[in-house]
Protein backbone atom coordinates (compact mmCIF):
# COMPACT_ATOMS: atom_id res chain seq x y z
CA UNK A 1 0.00 0.00 0.00
CA UNK A 2 1.36 3.73 -0.87
CA UNK A 3 0.58 5.75 2.30
CA UNK A 4 2.82 8.96 1.71
CA UNK A 5 1.71 11.50 -1.09
CA UNK A 6 3.05 14.68 -2.15
CA UNK A 7 1.36 17.82 -3.09
CA UNK A 8 3.42 20.13 -5.07
CA UNK A 9 2.34 23.91 -4.55
CA UNK A 10 5.37 25.27 -5.84
CA UNK A 11 5.48 27.57 -8.98
CA UNK A 12 4.47 31.63 -9.30
CA UNK A 13 1.18 31.42 -10.71
CA UNK A 14 2.13 34.28 -13.27
CA UNK A 15 -0.90 33.83 -15.63
CA UNK A 16 -2.95 34.59 -12.51
CA UNK A 17 -1.11 37.95 -12.01
CA UNK A 18 -1.79 40.54 -10.33
CA UNK A 19 -3.83 38.30 -7.77
CA UNK A 20 -0.98 35.56 -7.12
CA UNK A 21 1.91 38.68 -6.95
CA UNK A 22 1.53 38.11 -3.56
CA UNK A 23 -0.60 35.06 -2.30
CA UNK A 24 0.22 31.33 -3.63
CA UNK A 25 -2.24 30.06 -6.46
CA UNK A 26 -3.41 26.94 -4.20
CA UNK A 27 -4.43 29.34 -1.88
CA UNK A 28 -7.04 31.13 -3.75
CA UNK A 29 -10.64 29.98 -3.23
CA UNK A 30 -12.14 27.41 -5.01
CA UNK A 31 -15.95 28.60 -4.31
CA UNK A 32 -16.15 28.34 -0.06
CA UNK A 33 -12.65 26.50 -0.07
CA UNK A 34 -8.76 26.81 -0.66
CA UNK A 35 -7.83 25.41 -3.55
CA UNK A 36 -5.29 23.10 -1.55
CA UNK A 37 -8.28 21.37 -0.27
CA UNK A 38 -9.53 19.64 -3.22
CA UNK A 39 -5.99 17.62 -4.06
CA UNK A 40 -5.46 17.52 -0.25
CA UNK A 41 -8.68 15.48 -0.61
CA UNK A 42 -8.07 13.39 -3.42
CA UNK A 43 -4.95 12.06 -1.35
CA UNK A 44 -7.09 11.85 1.75
CA UNK A 45 -9.68 9.43 -0.10
CA UNK A 46 -6.61 6.89 -1.55
CA UNK A 47 -5.93 6.16 2.45
CA UNK A 48 -3.31 8.17 2.37
CA UNK A 49 -2.44 9.96 5.59
CA UNK A 50 1.27 11.09 5.93
CA UNK A 51 1.12 14.29 3.24
CA UNK A 52 4.36 16.16 2.57
CA UNK A 53 3.48 19.58 1.36
CA UNK A 54 5.71 21.26 -1.17
CA UNK A 55 6.03 25.69 -1.94
CA UNK A 56 7.67 28.28 -2.71
CA UNK A 57 9.90 29.50 1.08
CA UNK A 58 7.73 32.34 0.45
CA UNK A 59 4.38 30.66 0.49
CA UNK A 60 5.13 27.97 2.88
CA UNK A 61 4.44 29.75 6.14
CA UNK A 62 0.97 30.33 5.02
CA UNK A 63 -0.17 26.75 4.16
CA UNK A 64 1.51 25.88 7.71
CA UNK A 65 -0.82 28.50 9.64
CA UNK A 66 -3.61 26.49 7.04
CA UNK A 67 -3.01 23.09 7.56
CA UNK A 68 -0.61 22.88 10.53
CA UNK A 69 0.42 18.96 11.17
CA UNK A 70 -2.76 17.94 10.13
CA UNK A 71 -3.62 16.58 13.63
CA UNK A 72 -7.28 18.06 13.27
CA UNK A 73 -7.60 15.41 9.99
CA UNK A 74 -6.31 12.69 11.42
CA UNK A 75 -3.10 12.83 9.05
CA UNK A 76 0.58 14.05 9.35
CA UNK A 77 1.28 16.71 7.56
CA UNK A 78 5.12 17.68 6.63
CA UNK A 79 6.36 20.57 4.45
CA UNK A 80 9.78 21.41 2.55
CA UNK A 81 10.43 24.40 0.18
CA UNK A 82 11.26 24.12 -3.91
CA UNK A 83 13.09 27.64 -4.14
CA UNK A 84 13.03 27.46 -7.68
CA UNK A 85 10.06 26.26 -9.84
CA UNK A 86 12.89 23.34 -11.54
CA UNK A 87 10.03 20.94 -12.74
CA UNK A 88 7.14 18.20 -11.09
CA UNK A 89 9.48 15.91 -11.05
CA UNK A 90 11.69 17.42 -8.44
CA UNK A 91 9.20 16.62 -5.88
CA UNK A 92 10.85 13.64 -5.25
CA UNK A 93 14.39 14.73 -5.30
CA UNK A 94 13.31 17.40 -2.66
CA UNK A 95 11.29 14.69 -0.70
CA UNK A 96 13.55 12.03 -0.77
CA UNK A 97 14.59 11.96 3.17
CA UNK A 98 10.85 12.24 3.44
CA UNK A 99 9.64 9.37 1.08
CA UNK A 100 12.50 6.99 2.31
CA UNK A 101 12.78 4.32 -0.06
CA UNK A 102 8.75 3.75 0.25
CA UNK A 103 6.31 4.17 -2.68
CA UNK A 104 4.64 7.79 -3.23
CA UNK A 105 1.92 9.79 -4.64
CA UNK A 106 2.14 13.30 -6.18
CA UNK A 107 -1.02 15.34 -6.90
CA UNK A 108 -0.61 19.06 -8.44
CA UNK A 109 -1.89 22.03 -6.14
CA UNK A 110 -4.31 22.87 -8.75
CA UNK A 111 -6.67 19.76 -9.70
CA UNK A 112 -9.50 18.98 -8.50
CA UNK A 113 -10.81 15.32 -9.59
CA UNK A 114 -15.11 14.74 -9.03
CA UNK A 115 -16.61 12.06 -10.12
CA UNK A 116 -18.43 8.92 -9.08
CA UNK A 117 -16.33 5.70 -8.12
CA UNK A 118 -13.59 7.72 -8.15
CA UNK A 119 -12.50 6.80 -4.48
CA UNK A 120 -12.84 3.08 -5.48
CA UNK A 121 -9.81 3.93 -8.77
CA UNK A 122 -7.52 5.72 -5.97
CA UNK A 123 -7.76 2.85 -3.20
CA UNK A 124 -7.03 0.70 -6.53
CA UNK A 125 -4.04 2.57 -7.38
CA UNK A 126 -2.56 3.17 -3.78
CA UNK A 127 -3.23 -0.69 -3.23
CA UNK A 128 -0.38 -1.45 -5.91
CA UNK A 129 3.10 -1.92 -4.70
CA UNK A 130 4.60 -2.51 -8.05
CA UNK A 131 4.80 0.22 -10.77
CA UNK A 132 3.30 3.34 -11.53
CA UNK A 133 -0.55 4.40 -11.98
CA UNK A 134 -1.33 7.18 -13.79
CA UNK A 135 -5.26 8.50 -14.89
CA UNK A 136 -6.16 9.99 -18.46
CA UNK A 137 -8.39 12.22 -19.35
CA UNK A 138 -9.56 13.50 -22.96
CA UNK A 139 -9.44 16.87 -23.04
CA UNK A 140 -10.09 19.30 -25.85
CA UNK A 141 -6.88 21.15 -25.92
CA UNK A 142 -3.97 18.68 -25.90
CA UNK A 143 -1.21 21.25 -26.91
CA UNK A 144 -1.11 22.01 -22.73
CA UNK A 145 -0.55 18.67 -21.62
CA UNK A 146 1.38 15.17 -21.22
CA UNK A 147 -0.45 13.31 -24.12
CA UNK A 148 -1.05 9.82 -24.22
CA UNK A 149 0.60 7.87 -27.76
CA UNK A 150 -1.36 4.33 -28.74
CA UNK A 151 -0.01 1.87 -30.30
CA UNK A 152 -2.19 -0.18 -32.67
CA UNK A 153 -3.53 -2.24 -30.27
CA UNK A 154 -4.66 0.65 -28.46
CA UNK A 155 -1.66 0.18 -25.55
CA UNK A 156 -0.21 2.99 -24.12
CA UNK A 157 2.92 3.41 -25.67
CA UNK A 158 4.40 7.18 -25.46
CA UNK A 159 3.81 9.81 -23.43
CA UNK A 160 4.46 12.98 -25.01
CA UNK A 161 4.62 16.80 -23.03
CA UNK A 162 2.65 19.81 -25.12
CA UNK A 163 2.84 18.19 -28.63
CA UNK A 164 2.86 20.28 -31.28
CA UNK A 165 0.79 17.81 -33.34
CA UNK A 166 -0.91 15.90 -30.49
CA UNK A 167 -0.88 11.65 -31.03
CA UNK A 168 -4.18 11.46 -29.04
CA UNK A 169 -6.61 13.74 -27.13
CA UNK A 170 -6.05 11.64 -24.04
CA UNK A 171 -4.27 14.09 -21.35
CA UNK A 172 -2.25 12.89 -18.56
CA UNK A 173 -3.46 14.04 -15.12
CA UNK A 174 -2.01 15.62 -12.46
CA UNK A 175 -2.24 12.80 -10.16
CA UNK A 176 0.65 9.89 -9.91
CA UNK A 177 1.10 6.92 -7.86
CA UNK A 178 4.43 5.13 -7.89
CA UNK A 179 6.36 2.46 -6.32
CA UNK A 180 9.87 2.64 -3.99
CA UNK A 181 12.04 3.15 -6.94
CA UNK A 182 10.29 6.52 -7.73
CA UNK A 183 13.32 8.29 -6.16
CA UNK A 184 15.60 6.61 -8.35
CA UNK A 185 14.04 7.40 -11.47
CA UNK A 186 13.58 10.74 -10.80
CA UNK A 187 17.35 10.87 -10.37
CA UNK A 188 18.08 9.80 -13.80
CA UNK A 189 16.01 12.28 -15.57
CA UNK A 190 17.60 15.29 -17.38
CA UNK A 191 16.46 19.17 -17.35
CA UNK A 192 14.52 19.17 -20.50
CA UNK A 193 14.95 22.23 -23.25
CA UNK A 194 12.47 24.21 -20.55
CA UNK A 195 14.92 23.70 -18.20
CA UNK A 196 12.80 21.25 -16.00
CA UNK A 197 12.72 18.32 -14.49
CA UNK A 198 9.71 16.82 -16.75
CA UNK A 199 6.97 14.52 -14.78
CA UNK A 200 6.49 12.96 -18.52
CA UNK A 201 10.55 11.71 -18.09
CA UNK A 202 9.38 10.05 -14.98
CA UNK A 203 6.48 8.55 -16.01
CA UNK A 204 8.02 7.66 -19.53
CA UNK A 205 10.70 5.36 -17.58
CA UNK A 206 7.75 3.85 -16.09
CA UNK A 207 6.01 2.79 -18.78
CA UNK A 208 9.18 1.81 -21.17
CA UNK A 209 9.45 -0.86 -18.37
CA UNK A 210 6.16 -2.08 -18.80
CA UNK A 211 5.18 -0.89 -15.35
CA UNK A 212 2.89 1.25 -16.08
CA UNK A 213 -1.21 1.12 -15.27
CA UNK A 214 -2.94 3.82 -16.91
CA UNK A 215 -6.44 4.58 -15.67
CA UNK A 216 -8.83 6.26 -18.09
CA UNK A 217 -11.15 8.71 -16.37
CA UNK A 218 -14.64 8.32 -18.23
CA UNK A 219 -17.08 11.23 -19.27
CA UNK A 220 -18.92 10.91 -15.84
CA UNK A 221 -15.49 12.45 -14.18
CA UNK A 222 -14.82 15.52 -13.98
CA UNK A 223 -10.70 16.87 -13.50
CA UNK A 224 -9.93 20.79 -13.39
CA UNK A 225 -7.07 22.60 -13.01
CA UNK A 226 -7.50 26.28 -11.71
CA UNK A 227 -4.44 28.11 -13.33
CA UNK A 228 -6.39 30.84 -15.27
CA UNK A 229 -9.13 33.43 -14.20
CA UNK A 230 -11.23 31.56 -16.71
CA UNK A 231 -11.00 27.97 -15.30
CA UNK A 232 -10.96 29.49 -11.37
CA UNK A 233 -14.23 30.55 -11.95
CA UNK A 234 -14.95 28.07 -13.90
CA UNK A 235 -13.80 25.16 -11.13
CA UNK A 236 -15.64 27.44 -8.52
CA UNK A 237 -19.20 27.65 -10.48
CA UNK A 238 -18.63 23.69 -10.71
CA UNK A 239 -18.07 23.28 -6.55
CA UNK A 240 -20.98 25.95 -6.25
CA UNK A 241 -23.40 23.93 -8.81
CA UNK A 242 -23.01 20.35 -7.13
CA UNK A 243 -22.91 21.61 -3.66
CA UNK A 244 -26.23 23.63 -4.02
CA UNK A 245 -27.92 20.94 -5.96
CA UNK A 246 -27.01 18.20 -4.10
CA UNK A 247 -25.74 19.33 -0.53
CA UNK A 248 -23.17 17.37 -0.91
CA UNK A 249 -19.56 18.89 -0.46
CA UNK A 250 -16.47 18.75 -2.51
CA UNK A 251 -13.45 18.80 -1.50
CA UNK A 252 -14.10 19.07 1.89
CA UNK A 253 -10.96 17.69 3.50
CA UNK A 254 -12.89 17.27 7.66
CA UNK A 255 -16.01 15.35 5.90
CA UNK A 256 -13.26 13.25 3.93
CA UNK A 257 -11.56 12.52 7.37
CA UNK A 258 -14.64 11.82 9.31
CA UNK A 259 -16.07 9.29 6.14
CA UNK A 260 -12.49 7.88 6.22
CA UNK A 261 -12.74 7.32 10.19
CA UNK A 262 -9.40 9.10 10.36
CA UNK A 263 -11.48 11.37 12.95
CA UNK A 264 -14.38 11.03 15.15
CA UNK A 265 -17.59 12.68 15.25
CA UNK A 266 -16.70 14.53 18.60
CA UNK A 267 -13.32 16.16 16.42
CA UNK A 268 -15.48 17.03 13.33
CA UNK A 269 -17.72 19.26 15.30
CA UNK A 270 -14.92 20.86 16.65
CA UNK A 271 -13.85 21.48 13.12
CA UNK A 272 -17.24 22.63 12.22
CA UNK A 273 -17.59 24.93 15.57
CA UNK A 274 -14.13 26.96 14.19
CA UNK A 275 -15.96 27.82 10.67
CA UNK A 276 -19.66 28.30 12.42
CA UNK A 277 -20.61 30.87 10.37
CA UNK A 278 -20.59 29.90 7.34
CA UNK A 279 -22.48 27.41 5.42
CA UNK A 280 -20.05 25.15 5.75
CA UNK A 281 -19.71 25.03 9.20
CA UNK A 282 -23.16 24.29 9.64
CA UNK A 283 -23.29 21.14 7.33
CA UNK A 284 -20.36 19.80 8.57
CA UNK A 285 -21.92 19.80 11.91
CA UNK A 286 -25.57 18.18 10.65
CA UNK A 287 -22.69 15.11 9.24
CA UNK A 288 -21.30 14.52 12.83
CA UNK A 289 -24.73 14.59 14.40
CA UNK A 290 -25.75 12.18 11.54
CA UNK A 291 -28.83 14.45 10.28
CA UNK A 292 -27.15 14.33 7.23
CA UNK A 293 -25.53 11.04 5.65
CA UNK A 294 -23.57 12.82 2.44
CA UNK A 295 -23.05 8.90 1.49
CA UNK A 296 -25.51 6.20 1.30
CA UNK A 297 -24.71 3.21 3.33
CA UNK A 298 -22.14 0.73 1.58
CA UNK A 299 -21.36 3.66 -1.01
CA UNK A 300 -17.54 4.86 -1.34
CA UNK A 301 -17.46 7.89 -0.65
CA UNK A 302 -16.51 10.97 -3.69
CA UNK A 303 -15.22 13.90 -3.53
C1 LIG B 1 1.95 19.41 -16.05
C2 LIG B 1 2.62 18.19 -16.70
C3 LIG B 1 1.72 17.60 -17.79
C4 LIG B 1 0.34 17.28 -17.22
C5 LIG B 1 -0.24 18.53 -16.52
C6 LIG B 1 -1.51 18.17 -15.77
O1 LIG B 1 1.87 20.46 -16.96
O2 LIG B 1 3.87 18.59 -17.23
O3 LIG B 1 2.30 16.42 -18.29
O4 LIG B 1 -0.53 16.83 -18.24
O5 LIG B 1 0.67 19.06 -15.56
O6 LIG B 1 -2.09 19.31 -15.15
P1 LIG B 1 2.31 21.97 -16.54
O7 LIG B 1 1.54 22.27 -15.28
O8 LIG B 1 3.77 21.93 -16.35
O9 LIG B 1 1.87 22.80 -17.70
Amino acid sequence: MIRKGIILAGGSGTRLYPVTQIISKQLLPIFDKPMIYYPLCTLMLAGIRDILIIATPHDLPQFRALLRDGAHLGVRISYAEQPKPEGLAQAFLIGEKWIDGEGCALILGDNLIHGSYLSIMLRKASARTEGATIFAYQVRDPERYGILAFDQAGKPADIVEKPVTPPSNWAVTGLYFYDRHVTDYARRIKPSLRNELEITDLNNIYLHKNAMRVERLGRGVAWLDAGTPQSLLQAATFVQTIQDRQGNLVGCPEEVAFHMSFIDADQLREQARAIEKTELGSILMKIADREICSYEPGNEPII
